[in-house]
């Protein structure tokens, strides 16, 4: 459920016409909806009712300050993976004792600015990792609360660029060796053992490898408890799917239901990261139609958004819907819609049924509120577009479009 919908034909995105907005702040222009961000949150805390739980949203998925700082005054923790995303935390004035810390490839730097702010826990990934961040929290006089992020070999059933939870990903302390890496933490003088953890991927669309996850660090806690390892959290991650095209990802309820009947009574709070599903769909982005044109092949309809302002299509081959901003009477014609960017991949449809557009007209690319604007780069000297936040009947620009000065910001021509 989300708030993007037509009314007498054109889309609105709840009580503001995505028209005013291209006409205002011009496009590309992503459009979020914190009526359906708030309600995707709703839903989730919702469902976990019945238990002890904390959802910590992953800041990778959209981390615009103004999203954030929506999720914090929910109540929400946060689940980071770079000092930056501490950084944009603290600038939106979110809690920092909600944090937990994932990542391969944390540095010493990004582990004191963290210990500094005092965040919930580390979620480490590597045994070396366990010894560096020892000896920097020693150094400062302090103990790291740590969970071990554990990888619990399951196959999560989705695109392998987004699995990591299995045998072969780089994620994770290798199952075979957890209780092991458990024992040299209980070992190391900069670091307290508050839980366990693990992220089997994204975009799961079935229950089967989440349970699967569940049953197996259920197990790995409880052994770790009678060994007198003081297990508080039990972090299972985020990766539940959406809706793009046809997907039935389970919902949060049947989601909730099946975890809280596996853990009850297992003494420990649950803690979710969930990205996509708080977001995913509740964002689009506002694209205007530039050219059309004909080959022998193809029709392609060519807009003013590319693959540096969304890369899902083409580094996935992912699937997102395009809409028209004003309805059309259900005509349709097979097009390709690309982007200006030097690259083939630079497609968000191929062979794709659209209703006939000119020049001008405006195109919402949808579900494009989680891994879109976070991912975007510059790529050919584009500059990034701008970022809307819509709340009832008005909105306001949470990000500005950058501009070209923005493009060489600390670039500097050395001396000739
Ligand atoms: N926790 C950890 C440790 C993660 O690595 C991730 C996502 C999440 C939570 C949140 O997962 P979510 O609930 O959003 O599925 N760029 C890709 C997705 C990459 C996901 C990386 N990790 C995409 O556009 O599909």
């Amino acid at each position: 459920m989300n708030h993007f919908g037509y009314r007498d034909g054109e889309l609105w995105c709840e009580d503001v016409p995505l028209a005013r907005i291209a006409a205002e702040v011009g496009t590309p222009t992503y459009v979020y909806s914190s009526a359906t961000i708030t309600r995707h949150y709703r839903v989730f805390d919702d469902a976990l009712a019945g238990a002890p739980h904390q959802i910590h949203y992953s800041v990778k998925a959209n981390s615009n300050i103004a999203i954030l700082r929506l999720l914090a005054d929910l109540g929400a923790g946060f689940d980071v993976v770079s000092a930056g995303e501490i950084h944009r935390l603290e600038v939106a004035g979110a809690p920092l004792d909600r944090v937990v810390f994932s990542g391969v490839g944390k540095t010493a730097a990004e582990m004191r600015y963290a210990l500094e702010r005092g965040i919930h826990a580390f979620n480490v990934e590597s045994e070396a990792e366990l010894e560096l961040l020892s000896s920097v929290a020693s150094a400062m006089g302090l103990c790291a609360p740590v969970s071990l992020r554990v990888n619990p070999d399951v196959d999560p059933q989705t695109h392998p660029y987004i699995a990591t939870g299995l045998r072969e990903s780089k994620f994770g302390i290798p199952w075979p060796r957890a209780e092991a890496a458990y024992a040299r933490a209980a070992a190391l003088p900069g670091i307290r053992v508050v839980g366990v953890d693990c992220h089997i991927g994204s975009q799961l669309t079935s229950l089967a490898p989440f349970l699967d996850a569940v049953d197996r660090m259920l197990e790995l806690a409880t052994r770790l408890r009678a060994s007198g390892f003081p297990i508080e959290d039990l972090d299972l991650g985020g990766g539940l799917g959406i809706t793009y095209r046809d997907e039935a990802p389970p919902h949060p309820d049947d989601l909730a239901r099946a975890i809280i009947e596996r853990t009850r009574g297992c003494g420990m709070k649950l803690l979710f990261e969930p990205g996509r599903v708080i977001v995913g769909n509740a964002g689009v982005l506002l694209m205007s139609v530039l050219y059309e044109k004909a080959s022998e092949a193809r029709r392609f309809v060519i807009v003013d958004a590319a693959m540096n302002d969304a890369i899902r299509p083409a580094l996935y081959g992912a699937y997102h819907a395009i809409w028209p901003v004003s309805a059309s009477d259900g005509s349709e014609v097979i097009v390709d819609v690309v982007g200006p960017v030097c690259e083939s991949g630079d497609f968000f449809a191929k062979q794709r049924g659209l209703a006939p557009v000119v020049s001008g007209d405006l195109l919402a690319l949808m579900s494009a509120g989680a891994y879109g604007f976070s991912m975007s780069s510059n790529y050919n000297a584009r500059p990034r577009a701008a970022e809307v936040l819509v709340r009832g009947d008005r909105y306001d620009v949470v990000r500005d479009r950058e501009s070209m000065a923005d493009l060489v910001r600390g670039e500097r021509l050395p001396a000739r």
